[in-house]
């Protein structure tokens, strides 16, 4: 036995080219949806601070802003829904997070083009962190149509270690800002597993 020189499991890993051993899907993007989370998993969104509704919320939904004017159409958005909030300096900091395990992600926002005069923030302005180390930022300024662009594609890394982490979107500073989330996509590697075949 020991004179074979390789314990089992190594020959039925050298064995697996030739015997089609290997067992593992391929890469899938799963969706993080603004509001119902993450489909597979069931994890939520985060959102930071979290206002009492009697003083605000700070962050709100389609849900919270039926029939609201200068808002976004909740039928262009994924799952007819949006999450939004209005950024002052005196905020000093809001934020959504989410959790997700993969090898790439892409956040799609819903743009505002509200015009001057409306008293509604002209910006978007954002930063992006994963597992805490700053990654990206983004910025928009008005174009005063007073249109919404969907579906807007904000952040994208595709060179993330495979495995757990925590994306973070934040805004912060002196420039009033809004924010509206619509969903994030993220490339999800399933394990691969050795199928032994001990015939
Ligand atoms: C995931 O979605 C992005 C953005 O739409 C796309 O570029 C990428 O090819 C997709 N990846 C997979 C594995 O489907
Ligand atoms: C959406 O808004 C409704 C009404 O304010 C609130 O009850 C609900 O918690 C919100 N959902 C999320 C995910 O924020
Ligand atoms: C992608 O995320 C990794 C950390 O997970 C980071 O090192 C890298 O700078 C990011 N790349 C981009 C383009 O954001």
């Amino acid at each position: 036995m020991y004179a074979l020189g390789l314990p089992h499991a190594h020959w039925s890993l050298i064995l697996i080219p030739f015997f089609g051993g290997l067992v593992g899907g391929s890469a899938v993007n799963r969706t993080i949806d603004d509001v119902f989370g993450d489909r597979v998993t069931g994890d939520l969104v985060q959102y930071l601070p979290e206002v009492p509704a009697t003083e605000g919320p700070l962050w709100f939904n389609q849900t919270s802003c039926n029939g609201c004017a200068g808002v976004p159409d909740a039928s262009l958005t994924l799952d007819n829904t949006w999450s939004a909030a209005r950024y002052l300096a005196d905020i000093g900091s809001m934020s959504l997070s989410m959790k997700f395990s993969g090898t790439a992600i892409y956040v799609f926002f819903v743009i505002p083009n509200f015009a001057a005069g409306t008293g509604l923030a002209s910006a978007v302005i954002c930063d992006f962190f994963i597992d805490g180390a700053a990654v990206g930022s983004f910025s928009h300024e008005s174009d005063g149509s007073g249109a919404f662009t969907y579906n807007t594609l904000v952040y994208r890394n595709t060179s993330i270690p495979a495995g757990d982490h925590v994306l973070l979107i934040e805004t912060t500073g002196a420039s009033p800002a809004v924010i509206i989330f619509d969903y994030a996509l993220y490339t999800y590697v399933p394990p691969v597993f050795f199928v032994a075949n001990f015939t």
